[in-house]
């Protein structure tokens, strides 16, 4: 159990970590996810040991690394810019951690022709990183993190720099890494999909604050903020003024209707300032002419002003009087392809949204 204790990290008067709080478990894969410069790699430095916190704590099962030097925490990492050594060949720099640990020569070379067919660089073993292209020396790195068989691998955005094929087949190999060998795995970010392909939890930092820490499902299910609902994924937030009835039957007014609406995870604690929004996902509204809607589903009269073709799906934007609602639609379900001017029904059922407080993230 990795365990993050009220994490803050000031530069001067610049506060890029404040009050953050999470516990990682023991063999479990985390991502960090976070726009630019909210603080995911002064974050990931503190757990490495690179950058010490301004207060706060960092306990590895129940003991603080902070008097334990970067190299004393035995950690497998892949920073941003962190680079290889340029004096070393490529199979130098992955047999570097093992060669600090003493293995004998005949399982050093073993782990590094295992760690580089990882990476899929063994023709490039002899090259020195010079002679490698961006993404071959990410990759690289990447071999090195992980050729000791660490606990706990930290890697900051380690795929940023590979093409799609790559990328998808490195994923791959991480996430069957993970599973296989049992090691932690925090990784770093910026792309939702591999982040909630990969993690057990993630974590989402906006503006050196922790927003939510969750498994996959509740952050898309049942963000804490508008701001996670709006990261993760797309969403329509119909602004709500008023809400009543229990949670599992409420009815929310917005714009002069009724809408019905039941939650079950816990409500916002802070709705009593009456800033509302209801977060809706597009995929969760349907398209409807009459028939078919359930006895609690919520139908709302619109018009299609714009239509995007996607393949496999359709975004249409309904102006209605909730306001304009995305809506993503199915293309195997359709009757008929719908046309700008179109008149139609929306519908989507009591527990297809998610109220929140409208804390005003744009
Ligand atoms: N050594 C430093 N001195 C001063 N400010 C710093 C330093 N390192 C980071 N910062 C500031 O702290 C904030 C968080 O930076 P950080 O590198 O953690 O962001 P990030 O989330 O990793 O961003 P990115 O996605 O762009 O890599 C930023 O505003 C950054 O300018
Ligand atoms: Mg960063």
């Amino acid at each position: 159990m990795l365990d993050i204790l009220h994490l803050s990290k000031t530069y001067g008067s610049a506060h890029a970590l404040t009050d953050v709080s999470f516990s990682i478990n023991k063999g479990s894969f985390t991502t960090i996810l976070g726009p630019s410069g909210s603080g995911k790699s002064t974050l990931l430095l503190n757990v490495a040991g690179f950058v010490a916190p301004t207060s706060g704590d960092i306990r590895l099962e129940g003991r603080s690394l902070l008097d334990v030097s970067a190299e004393k925490r035995n950690f497998g990492i892949v920073f941003q810019g962190y680079a290889l050594f340029p004096h070393l060949r490529v199979h130098e720099n992955v047999a570097f951690p093992l060669r600090m640990r003493g293995l004998s020569k005949a399982d050093i070379e073993k782990k590094v022709k295992q760690a580089l067919e990882l990476v899929q660089l063994q023709p490039y073993a002899e090259r020195y990183p010079r002679e490698l292209s961006g993404g071959q020396q990410q990759r690289v790195a990447l071999a090195r993190a992980l050729v000791f068989d660490p606990s706990l691998v930290l890697l900051d955005e380690p795929l940023s720099a590979l093409d799609k094929s790559l990328r998808d087949s490195l994923r791959e190999e991480l996430r069957h890494l993970h599973k296989a060998v049992g090691m932690t795995f925090i990784l770093v970010t910026h792309d939702q999909d591999e982040a909630l392909e990969l993690s057990d939890s993630v974590a989402i930092i906006n503006n050196g604050r922790l927003e939510q820490f969750a498994d996959p499902a509740t952050l898309y299910n049942a963000p804490a903020s508008r701001f996670v609902a709006e990261f993760l994924g797309k969403s329509n937030f119909i602004p709500v003024q008023a809400a009543s009835g229990a949670p599992d039957a409420m009815t929310l007014q917005a714009a002069g209707q009724n809408l019905r609406h039941s939650q079950h995870a816990p409500l916002p604690g802070n709705t009593s300032n009456n800033r509302m929004v209801l977060a809706l996902r597009p995929e969760r509204i349907r398209l409807v002419n009459g028939h078919g809607v359930d006895g609690d589903a919520n139908v709302v009269a619109g018009e299609i002003v714009d239509l995007s073709y996607r393949g496999a799906d359709i975004g249409a934007a309904v102006r209605t009087d909730l306001g304009l609602l995305n809506v993503r639609l199915d293309t195997g379900g359709l009757h008929a392809m719908p046309r700008i001017g179109e008149r139609v029904k929306l519908s989507w059922s009591a527990s297809a949204g998610f109220l929140l407080p409208d804390d005003g993230a744009q």
